[in-house]
């Protein structure tokens, strides 16, 4: 990759790549298993210093034009001599569309400035590169860790081949996920269950154990308040269940028509309760592990090789606490409702060994707290770096 000198942006550049980044987040329940991207071309008229859009444009879902064809072929003005803002490197190679390398340069494009490199390894500096190579000033880095963020799906899963996973979990004060009895419904209210639907409804799968599925017989499907059902992708609804014990009634395998059903078991299953699933539409997958615990990874990697790049963690407690132990999380949602539980043997998300010392303790990084009705949501970011 060229050398790139420190560049000094100037409060315009900053003005104009946030609202690239504001384009991208459009994108945000579509474009799965591309990434969110957003594009604003901008032009200064000699008569008129101040500069103006005059095109901009989002990429919408995989096999559409990428945000920069979409801004460029928006363009109120001949774009030429004029300075493109994107909020990943451009691509430069054959996919579903042709490079995009190419139609900047066709357009006569003059400066490009880019928030983050792509790290998808068929572009992965190289589209910075062409465009440096053919003359034009390309300057990286402008808001990089927002756009990294927003992005942090597609970067996790093509610097690590794992899916990014978010744990959600719905918490009393006293962090207990259901009582001793096993009772769950409802911890949280109202409101946050609607919050759940628009966050599932991001994600490319929703996986939960199959003793939350005993227990609650949730259906596990995005049912977002504020978007048609064009407006989303629905999540593909995923079941670590080792012996096959769900039933075939369970709520989760209906509606497998609109989002598909995968359930992971392992070789020690029945052949005809696999028969029987698969003769409803469900994917059985066996995996590596025994009677009680799948191999993560080796689920993670099935996921990932069908395209999935995020998964939304639904439990329950051994569930999260596997996938905790094994530093697969990087992000945690949780709704924490002003009820006490008790009862020491009532689940915490987050059983496993613990630690020692309170300086070996894991912190968030990335922080927000949010009301949604009577609850608080703590959210954050467990393990990922963003630079
Ligand atoms: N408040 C909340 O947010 C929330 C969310 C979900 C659930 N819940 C509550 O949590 C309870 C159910 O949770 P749970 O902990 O009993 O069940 P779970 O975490 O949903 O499922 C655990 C089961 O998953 C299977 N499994 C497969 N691979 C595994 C692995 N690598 N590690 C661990 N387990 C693996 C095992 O099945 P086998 O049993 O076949 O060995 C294990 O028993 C219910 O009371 C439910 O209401 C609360």
């Amino acid at each position: 990759l060229s050398e790139q000198k420190h560049i000094e942006y100037t409060e315009h550049d900053r003005r104009f790549m946030r609202r690239a980044l504001e384009l991208a987040e459009r994108g945000k329940f579509t474009t799965s298993p591309n990434p969110r991207v957003g594009c604003v071309i901008v032009k200064t008229a000699p008569e008129n210093p101040e500069p103006i859009i005059i095109g901009e444009g989002f990429h919408l879902k995989k096999g559409a034009p990428h945000a920069e064809r979409e801004a460029l072929s928006s363009c109120q003005d001949n774009p030429s001599g004029s300075t493109l803002y994107v909020t990943l490197e451009p691509c430069c190679h054959f996919g579903s569309t042709p490079p995009c390398t190419d139609a900047i340069l066709g357009a006569g494009i003059k400066r490009v400035v880019i928030a983050t490199q792509d790290p998808y390894i068929n572009v992965s500096g190289r589209g910075i590169d062409i465009l440096r190579r053919n003359g034009l000033q390309v300057d990286v880095g402008l808001l990089e860790e927002q756009a990294r963020y927003l992005n942090r799906f597609f970067f996790h899963r093509h610097q690590t081949c794992l899916p990014w996973i978010t744990l959600k979990c719905a918490s009393s004060l006293d962090g207990k996920l259901a009582t001793t009895a096993g009772e769950s419904k409802w911890i949280t209210g109202p409101e946050s269950r609607a919050h759940v639907h628009e966050l599932r409804a991001e994600a490319d799968t929703v996986l939960a154990g199959i003793g939350t599925i005993l227990a609650d017989d949730p259906s596990l499907t995005a049912r977002p308040e504020k978007l048609s059902h064009d407006q989303f992708i629905p999540p593909m609804r995923a079941i670590l269940d080792p012996l096959l014990k769900i039933p075939l009634q369970a709520r989760v395998l209906q509606h497998h028509d609109t989002s598909k059903v995968w359930i992971f078991t392992s070789s020690q299953a029945d052949p005809e309760k696999v028969q029987q699933l698969q003769n409803r539409g469900v994917s059985v997958r066996t995996v590596e592990g025994d009677q009680h615990s799948l191999n993560l990874r080796d689920v993670l990697s099935t996921l990932v090789d069908d395209g999935v790049l995020s998964v939304f963690l639904e439990g329950g407690p051994q569930i999260h606490t596997a996938f905790l132990e094994q530093n697969l999380v990087n992000e945690l949602l949780i709704y924490i409702a002003p009820i006490l539980i008790g009862g020491a043997d009532a689940p915490t998300f987050y059983m496993g060994h613990g630690v020692a010392t309170i300086q070996d303790s894991r912190r968030l990084e990335r922080i927000e707290r949010l009301t949604v009705g009577e609850d608080t949501l703590i959210r954050g970011i467990l393990n990922w770096q963003l630079k």
